[in-house]
């Protein structure tokens, strides 16, 4: 079976990592609630820390564009086998529904979902502050 779309993005947007530090490169696609896509890439930096992960900066371009529903990410790694997102990339995403569905891919054809409650299980929601969180 021929690869989603999405998924092919994701592994483009690879291509176009700046990780001379790690060599580890990730893209990331967010997908719109209307179906426009957003792409991210690991973008990292001599002070180690102030690397921005391929997911945060697909959230970032896609809040930038006046998207806040969002129904999926696919993220590819150059890794041998796909990851999850980091914890703090968890984090961001949760702000904008909890049930994102998360897929992770390799370029030689591996892949694995979830749901991101289940990555992030209670997670600190703007519900706790009394929000909505996101577009509504
Ligand atoms: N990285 C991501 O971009 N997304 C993830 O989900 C995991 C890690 C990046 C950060 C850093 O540039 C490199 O991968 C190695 O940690």
């Amino acid at each position: 079976m021929s690869r989603p779309d999405i998924e092919r993005e994701a592994i483009l947007a690879l291509e176009s990592a700046y990780a001379p530090y790690s060599a580890f490169r990730v893209g990331a696609v967010l997908e719109a609630e209307d179906g426009s896509r957003y792409t991210g890439c690991n973008v990292e930096n001599a002070s180690y820390s102030v690397t921005i992960c391929a997911e945060r900066a697909a959230l970032a371009a896609a809040i930038a564009a006046g998207a806040q529903r969002f129904r999926r990410i696919a993220i590819a790694c150059s890794g041998s086998s796909p990851v999850a997102p980091c914890g703090m990339c968890r984090q961001a995403l949760v702000e904008f529904g909890t049930e994102l569905e998360v897929i992770s891919v390799t370029p030689d054809g591996q892949r694995t979902a979830w749901q991101l409650d289940s990555l992030l299980p209670q997670s600190f929601t703007p519900q706790e502050l009394g929000r909505r969180g996101g577009m509504s």
